[in-house]
């Protein structure tokens, strides 16, 4: 019965394709496009309608990696944790570290070149310390979220002492309070054509390349005890090896240069249709190369764009929980791997809101986190729970 009514909608695709191969080329590209997606969300849809995403028990995300010696937790916002009390409960319940989405980036934190407000994250990292969470830094050195004055004020004379400035005051600030700080955010961007991969960054073009090597310096000098992290997107894919390859070059690079680089951190925002190629043992070979270098690995940034995938609500769900699993069987398998953090916990409060490149066509709320709207456990919270009950401990 499934299969034929899956039988139907593919033949539905097809008849679509076909009409679209009638029309003129420049308009049809878009539609081509996402009748693609819609086929590749099909077969997806038949390979993991199989999958039970059963769960034993109801402990919650965070207790089921700490039994691993892991570390389960999420990015979360000032002004939805401070006003939402159901959500923040929610959030308390199942994360053991907390980071913040914006609330430590330049924009937030530097009202002018001279000035740092520290409300915000003040407000945070007391939140995780009242519930027992840990707090992460996100991030020092971005080439996003500057302040509006930052173009006019910010000068190849006086980049340097800004950057170390605000390394020192802000990692100072919150010494000891840190589990890890992402001092660079994205420094590899291989579509800009420069020597390296490296980005072609306010920083990159005031400083040259050393500024990676010296934001590190600085960070370990100003919290010693935070593990100091390089973040980047984009190292998923089987198609993006050679950011792989670059990012692993730039972190060899840094610990040759003796710069104090101690983690990686992996974005992992994934896509639901299958149109990018998953290669797990790619990836496993990835982390296993970081992992020689000494460095340890967080998933700091995971979520599941479910933009291309079907209307139908339960097998939108099902998809996204299939990615989750997919990938988290795999990263957990390396044991450098010390922490999943997902970008938000409920759908209520995502980026993706914001983000057009993540909106659904047909205009339905977007599902990529673990929980739902009403902060109810979706499947991909089954499936993030079991990843975590089945790996071995740390
Ligand atoms: O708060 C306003 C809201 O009132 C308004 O309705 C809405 C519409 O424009 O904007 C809201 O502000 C947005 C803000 O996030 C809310 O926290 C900004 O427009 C938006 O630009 C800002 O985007 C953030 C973005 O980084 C830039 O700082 C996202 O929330 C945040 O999720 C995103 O996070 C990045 C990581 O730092 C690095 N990796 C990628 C990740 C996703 O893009």
């Amino acid at each position: 019965m499934a299969k034929n009514r899956l039988m139907t909608r593919r033949r539905t695709v097809m008849l679509g394709l076909g009409l679209l191969a009638g029309m003129g080329f420049s308009t049809v590209t878009g539609g081509l496009k996402q009748l693609k997606s819609q086929m590749l969300a099909l077969d997806v849809q038949q390979r993991v309608k199989q999958r039970t995403f059963a769960v034993a028990g109801n402990a919650p995300l965070r207790d089921r990696a700490t039994a691993k010696k892991l570390l389960y937790g999420a990015a979360g916002e000032y002004r939805t944790l401070s006003s939402d009390k159901e959500f923040a409960a929610c959030f308390a319940r199942e994360c053991a570290i907390l980071v913040p989405e914006g609330e430590l980036k330049w924009k937030a934190l530097r009202p002018g070149p001279d000035q740092f407000d520290f409300t915000k994250g003040d407000w945070l990292a007391e939140f995780a310390q009242t519930h027992n969470m840990l707090f992460r830094g996100h991030t020092l050195v971005w080439h996003e979220a500057l302040p509006k004055w930052f173009a006019d004020t910010v000068n190849k004379e006086n980049a340097e002492q800004m950057l170390l400035k605000h390394i020192k005051t802000v990692a100072g600030h919150y010494a000891g309070k840190i589990h890890s700080w992402d001092v660079v955010n994205e420094a590899v961007f291989l579509e800009d054509g420069l020597p390296d991969g490296l980005r072609n960054s306010p920083w990159l073009q005031l400083l040259g390349p050393n500024y990676i090597n010296m934001a590190f310096r600085a960070a370990a000098a100003a919290d010693p005890q935070a593990l100091l992290a390089y973040n980047d997107f984009g190292l998923d894919y089987q198609d993006q090896e050679p950011k792989r390859v670059a990012v692993l070059k730039l972190l060899e690079r840094l610990k040759s240069q003796g710069a104090p680089v101690q983690a990686l951190g992996i974005q992992a925002h994934l896509w639901g249709d299958n149109s990018r190629n998953f290669n797990p043992k790619m990836l496993k070979a990835f982390l296993r190369n970081v992992a020689d270098l000494g460095l340890k690995v967080l998933i700091t940034e995971l979520d599941v764009s479910d933009k291309n995938l079907p209307s139908d609500v339960s097998a939108r769900d099902r998809i996204v929980a299939a990615v989750y699993e997919d990938y988290l069987s795999a990263v957990l398998e390396e044991s450098a791997v010390i922490a999943v953090l997902t970008w938000g916990l409920s759908d209520r409060y995502t980026w993706f809101d914001w983000a057009d490149s993540r909106k659904r066509a047909d205009g339905l709320p977007v599902r990529p986190l673990p929980l739902d709207r009403g902060l109810k456990r979706k499947l991909a919270w089954n499936a993030i729970a079991r990843t975590l009950s089945q790996t071995s401990n740390r």
